[in-house]
């Protein structure tokens, strides 16, 4: 018996019967068989269900990339003023200390924050950063450093600006975290633990998203050394009670999480130990002798020299300790380096240079020493030499006049402020 011919099921035909169906047949007839064709062997289920799930992913696609870290929208300070944005290279500091480097060449552009970004090494850096095509996230609570050290970024959209305090932990997506945020001198670092809880919030950090971490020590973790010059080999000579501890044994503390988080947690560390660093957008009042020298010789004031004078330090120019941090960074050890200039100066040498640069006629005048004041300190680079191919350029004499003009303008605006008040 011949086969009956359903119309709601037609039986396989072969490919030619088909074609000739095709040509033959009635347009309404032949949208019928393609609906007959869909329905079969559950074939619109698939497609439903293909158009389900293409769709759902379109759908939340958006979504998941949203529910990556949040931006702190609210928290990012950004001066909207294109007037004011300044390119780096312009900065006549900047660019006669450290030079440029071309923007981005041959290398991937990182997201890198900087704490302690609006602070005198801090806003230095950033500069450098932004100059190399990176984008830079700058979390500062301005508790020594000031906005007008960064503001010419405000508006270029590589340069956040977070008003924060590290103390704090804080969600950032970055590759590189260089932590500076400290109360750094000996007038303000005596008022806050930032060392200790702060480096520990940003190790978190750097372990949680796998950033590289940088931790910008001192030479004061040597304290008064009986080594000299200073190796990173030699561990210190620190009185863990003084009133310059809580700056000493926090930035000893700090090496030492560093460590912790990167022998326990593999977290990528950089350890660099900053000897006395010096040039423009410097606290101008915080008790650093270059600072306090230059200060008193524009103020037409004597030059305070403590204890007899005859106590040493080396005095890096900014840019080139700015070119360590970032060889450091870049390179393939941990540290602990000096980063520091070896050339040694007596603080009575140091008050000469500073007569012959700005004033001549200025007077020394002598008080007794603060409590734990090292006598000697200077960095041994050779590490740093060997293993990062960097060494100080700017000499003091070349490197002081370079803050002058900065210095001025600022005590001019200051003294034209109480005019005003
Ligand atoms: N300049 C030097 O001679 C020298 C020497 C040795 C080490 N260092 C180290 O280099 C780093 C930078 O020093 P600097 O000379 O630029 O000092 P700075 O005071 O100019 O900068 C420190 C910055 O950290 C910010 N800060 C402080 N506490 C903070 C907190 N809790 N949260 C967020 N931000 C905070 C300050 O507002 C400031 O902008 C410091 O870690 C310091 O210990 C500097």
């Amino acid at each position: 018996m011949p086969p009956t011919n359903h119309s709601a099921s037609p039986p396989y035909s072969p490919k030619t019967l088909k074609q000739q169906q095709h040509h033959h047949h009635h347009p309404i007839r032949s949208l019928h068989r393609s609906l007959n064709y869909l329905l079969r062997e559950q074939r619109l289920l698939f497609i439903l269900i293909g158009i389900l799930i293409g769709s759902t992913f379109f759908i939340i696609q958006p979504t998941l990339s949203k529910l990556g870290p949040p931006e702190p929208a609210s928290l990012i300070s950004r001066s909207v003023s294109l007037s004011s944005y300044r390119r780096p290279g312009s900065d006549p500091f900047f660019s006669r200390g450290s030079g440029r480097v071309p923007a981005g060449i041959g290398r991937r552009r990182s997201r890198i924050v900087v704490t302690g970004g609006a602070g005198f090494v801090g806003s230095h850096l950033v500069d450098k950063l932004i100059a190399r095509g990176d984008d830079v996230i700058v979390i500062d609570n301005f508790f020594t450093g000031r906005k007008e050290n960064v503001m010419h970024h405000f508006g270029n959209p590589r340069f956040e600006l977070v008003r924060h305090d590290v103390v704090e932990p804080i969600l950032l997506e970055v590759d590189q975290i260089y932590h500076l945020a400290c109360p750094a001198s000996p007038v303000h670092y005596k008022y806050n633990p930032t060392n200790v809880m702060g480096t520990l919030n940003m190790l978190g950090l750097a372990k949680r998203i796998g950033a590289k971490f940088l931790l910008t020590s001192t030479s004061e973790v040597y304290g008064d050394p009986l080594e000299h010059p200073q190796k990173e080999t030699y561990w210190g000579h620190v009185n863990p009670i003084g009133v310059r501890s809580c700056y000493d044994e926090g930035k000893r503390t700090a090496e030492t999480l560093t460590m912790d988080y990167h022998r326990g947690a593999g977290v990528e560390v950089r350890i660099a130990r900053i000897f006395n660093t010096y040039g423009p957008r410097m606290c101008l009042d915080d008790g650093r002798v270059v600072s306090n020298f230059v200060a008193q010789a524009i103020r037409k004031q004597p030059l305070t020299v403590y204890g007899d004078g005859k106590q040493t330090r080396s005095f890096q120019y900014v840019s080139d300790l700015v070119n360590g941090l970032m060889a450091l960074m870049e390179g393939e050890h941990v540290g602990p380096f000096n980063l520091g200039n070896p050339g040694e100066f007596t603080m009575l040498e140091l008050a000469q240079v500073v007569k012959e640069t700005i004033d001549s006629s200025a007077r020394i005048e002598f008080r007794p020493n603060t409590a734990d004041d090292p006598h000697k300190r200077k960095p041994d680079i050779s590490k740093a030499k060997d293993l990062l191919n960097w060494e100080p350029r700017v000499s003091l004499r070349e490197g002081l006049p370079l803050m002058v003009t900065d210095f001025q303008n600022r005590i001019l605006n200051e003294d034209e402020g109480k005019g005003n008040k």
